[in-house]
Parts: C-alpha cells; structure tokens; sequence
C-alpha cells in the first residue's frame, strides 16, 4: 500500500509552508476538556509536523503560535499558552539541535513576559548554525503590526536621507519586515476548517496556495501535512502571469 509521502515528488517541494495551527480550543471541548488541554496536545502536533517538514525536506516552517489579537484572551489562557510555548521550547532545543533544525521568531518579542524572550533567544542562539529545517515561530505577531512598523521605519530612513520615495519597491517593503531573510510562503494551511487568514503574512502571501483542512490542530499528524503538500503539487501556479 503506498502512502501518501511516497506520492509526493520530492523535485517540487514548497520551500516554505507556513501554518495557522487553529482549533485547540474546540477540540478540547468537544471531548470534555478545558481549551487549555487542547494547547497541549497541540504540542504533539507541532511535533510531528516539525519532523515530518524535516523528514521529507521542507526548507521553512513558519506556525502561527501567538497573535497580537491572542493578547485579549482571558488572562489565565495566555499566562498558560506563554508558560507552554517557553517550556516546549527549552525543552525541545535538544532535539531541535539533533536534527539539525534551526529556530526562528518573527513578531513582537518586546511584549513577551518575564524570562520568555530571554529564553527564546538562547534557544535561537544555540541552534542558529543549524543547516537543515528552518522553524520560524511567529509570536505576538500580526501582519498590520509588522507592516506599520516597516511603514515607520522606511519613512524615518527616507527622512534621514537614506533612501528618495522612488527607491520604495517591492523589495525595499519586503526587507523591512521580520521575514526579510525568509522567502515567501508557498503554501499557507490552516486547520480547523475557518477560511480567513487572520493578520497573518498578508504582504508575503500574495501568490501563496492556500489550503484549508477541517481537521482540528491536536488531531493534525504527518500523513495531514503530507497530504496538504499532495494537493499543492497538483495546481499550477501561475503568479498572475
Ligand atoms: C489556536 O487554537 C491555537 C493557538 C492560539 C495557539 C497554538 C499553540 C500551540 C499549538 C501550543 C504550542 C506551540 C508551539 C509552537 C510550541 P484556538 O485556541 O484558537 O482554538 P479554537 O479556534 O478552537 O478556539
């Protein structure tokens, strides 16, 4: 029986994946847990996708872990979320660095509590040498964050004289943004069966496939992410030409 991963044609990967990792919430309810049972078994889908990108050769991982918008949540739910992703973390560098993958962060960091940035920032020291998977995680982001601040950054640099209104480009916006070392997406998915985008990498997201799956995140496994690049290999993408 030949599985899904074998279908793939490994001579047309997507470079980058980014992923909104949606529905822990309902389907921790939906078995009779609290929404905070559902961000832990969520934990075990981060797992699994990881490995599954590293395995067959994805280049850049991008997950949804934090929104500027998730900041509202009820403050016991964010206290819980921020203490899971700093533990899973420092807990995951061992292995992050046994396979040779390297950890990003995008988004605000400045907002994060206490220790969190200090200990995400060791994690991303230790493992930066790293050649193979690149996880990127977003943290406190949103798109408008990300887009206003390159906004203010390029107009101080175009009133300090560095650059005249007509060097602004495609490219010049592109490099000022917290993804300016990573390449576009070329497959956004997002679980749980919502089919909205949510602030998330609308700049790089112009010609990216997006692909939507009613399976909720903690149910999420490699067979789905495998499947996910399946269907990406079977459109045709055109860039608008
Ligand atoms: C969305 O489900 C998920 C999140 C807001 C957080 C994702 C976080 C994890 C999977 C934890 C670990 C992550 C890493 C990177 C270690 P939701 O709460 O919006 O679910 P709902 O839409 O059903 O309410």
């Amino acid at each position: 029986m030949s599985s899904i991963k074998e279908k793939i044609d490994k001579t047309r990967l997507p470079k980058h994946i980014a992923i909104i990792m949606d529905g822990n919430g309902r389907w921790a309810i939906e078995q009779g847990y609290d929404r905070i049972f559902g961000h832990q078994n969520g934990v075990t889908s981060v797992r699994e996708t990881t490995e599954a990108a590293a395995e067959i050769g994805i280049e850049y991982l991008t997950l949804y872990a934090f929104s500027t918008e998730n900041w509202s949540r009820p403050q016991q739910e964010v206290d819980a979320l921020m203490e899971l992703l700093i533990d899973t973390i420092e807990n995951e560098t061992p292995t992050l660095n046994k396979n040779n993958v390297r950890l990003m962060a995008i988004g605000d960091l400045s907002r994060l509590p206490g220790n969190a940035a200090e200990k995400l920032q060791r994690c991303i020291a230790v493992t930066s040498e790293n050649t193979g998977l690149a996880l990127v995680l977003a943290l406190s982001y949103s798109s408008r964050w990300e887009i206003t601040n390159a906004m203010k950054q390029i107009c101080t640099e175009v009133q300090e004289g560095k650059y005249t209104i007509e060097d602004i480009t495609d490219e010049l916006i592109s490099g000022h943004l917290t993804t300016k070392s990573i390449p576009d997406p070329d497959l956004m998915i997002r679980t749980s069966g919502e089919e909205r985008i949510s602030n998330f990498l609308l700049w790089q997201i112009a010609y990216t496939e997006l692909y939507f799956t009613q399976t909720h995140w903690p149910a999420f496994r490699k067979d789905n992410f495998y499947q996910a690049i399946y269907e990406f290999q079977q459109r045709e993408r055109r860039f608008g030409k």
